[in-house]
């Protein structure tokens, strides 16, 4: 890319002449926001990948959720600046395994959380997000035995949330696993008067700790309508850009990871810039493409999802 280039110009030029739309989650860099038309957790962006009159759809975000968009609305032409970008509890469930954990239990229903692959996907019965995850499960009988993939905290959390005994699949996101409720403590020793927020992705020894537990959405709005001023928070740290934005007056302060030599941005995330934004833009390249069969299988259960969260 020319240096000298105004990479936000350009994108802006490409947004029109192409007639894209630019979908963001929360945990992109702060420049890829602000380009963005849209901003949102996963369940509001593919509610709003499905209806989008664009051409074509430049997801900022990890594959599973360019995937997503893909299955809901496949006449589109859905990118993502990078097609590494993926996402480390979607791959702590490969399809093999997965599926042979399903036969050991036929009575089952599949309820999987949307950070997984079209593969996992088709082989659920309904997808839930972090926003809609209590509603899901309380929309299934009670005597209904569940099966949940693939986030072990999000289910042990939903397990405590609905009283279910859901069986639980063991994987895990990195970045929310990365906290340390020592430091956090301290931390809040410091700052007597700040509210830890977290993401129910955490491990449940943070989640009791926390004055409030919601998705990257509704975090951000609890901030925006709680009277508090301090808020330390335990998710991934792109959306304190937003939080900052909506509450300037506000203070915001990223959870203290274990080791200090880690820290809470995703890498999967982060492997997306404004400069691949715009490549990707420019060259129409990479793109998310999908086997029919396999997308008319992951669409279901996803289907099923958007219904209940109408
Ligand atoms: P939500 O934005 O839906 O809460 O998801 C968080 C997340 O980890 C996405 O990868
Ligand atoms: Fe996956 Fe965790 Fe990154 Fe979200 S934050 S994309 S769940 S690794």
């Amino acid at each position: 890319i020319d240096p000298t280039m105004d990479v936000f110009a350009e994108i802006e030029r490409l947004k029109k002449e192409k007639n894209a739309i630019v979908l963001a989650h929360y945990y992109q860099e702060p420049d890829i926001q602000d380009v963005a038309d849209y901003i949102g957790d996963s369940l509001g962006l593919a509610q709003q990948a499905e209806k989008t009159q664009a051409d074509i759809i430049v997801f900022a975000g990890v594959h599973f959720m360019a995937e997503t968009a893909k299955i809901l609305n496949p006449s589109k032409k859905v990118l993502l600046p990078d097609l590494k970008a993926g996402c480390s509890l979607a791959d702590s469930a490969p399809a093999d395994l997965f599926r042979k954990f399903k036969e050991k239990h036929p009575d089952h229903l599949v309820v999987s959380y949307i950070n997984c692959t079209a593969d996992i996907k088709a082989l659920s019965d309904i997808i839930c997000t972090s926003s809609n995850a209590e509603k899901i499960i309380e929309s299934i009988p009670v005597d209904q035995p569940i099966l949940f993939a693939p986030d072990k905290n999000l289910g042990a959390y939903l397990n405590k949330k609905t009283g279910r005994n859901m069986l639980l699949w063991n994987g895990a996101c990195m970045v929310h696993e990365i906290f340390s409720l020592e430091k956090i403590t301290k931390l809040k020793t410091r700052h007597p008067n700040a509210k830890l927020i977290a993401h129910p992705e955490c491990e449940d020894p943070l989640l009791r700790m926390a004055d409030y537990i919601g998705s990257t959405t509704q975090l951000l709005k609890y901030t925006q309508q709680d009277n508090g001023s301090e808020y330390i928070v335990a998710t991934e740290t792109g959306i304190l850009h937003q939080m900052q934005k909506a509450s300037p007056e506000k203070h915001f302060i990223p959870a203290p990871p274990d080791n200090s030599c880690a820290c809470n941005d995703c890498p999967h995330m982060k492997l997306n810039t404004l400069e691949k934004l715009y490549l990707c833009m420019e060259y129409e390249a990479p793109e998310i493409l999908m086997e029919e069969q396999l997308r008319l299988a992951a669409k279901k259960p996803i289907d099923r999802m958007l219904e209940i969260s109408r």
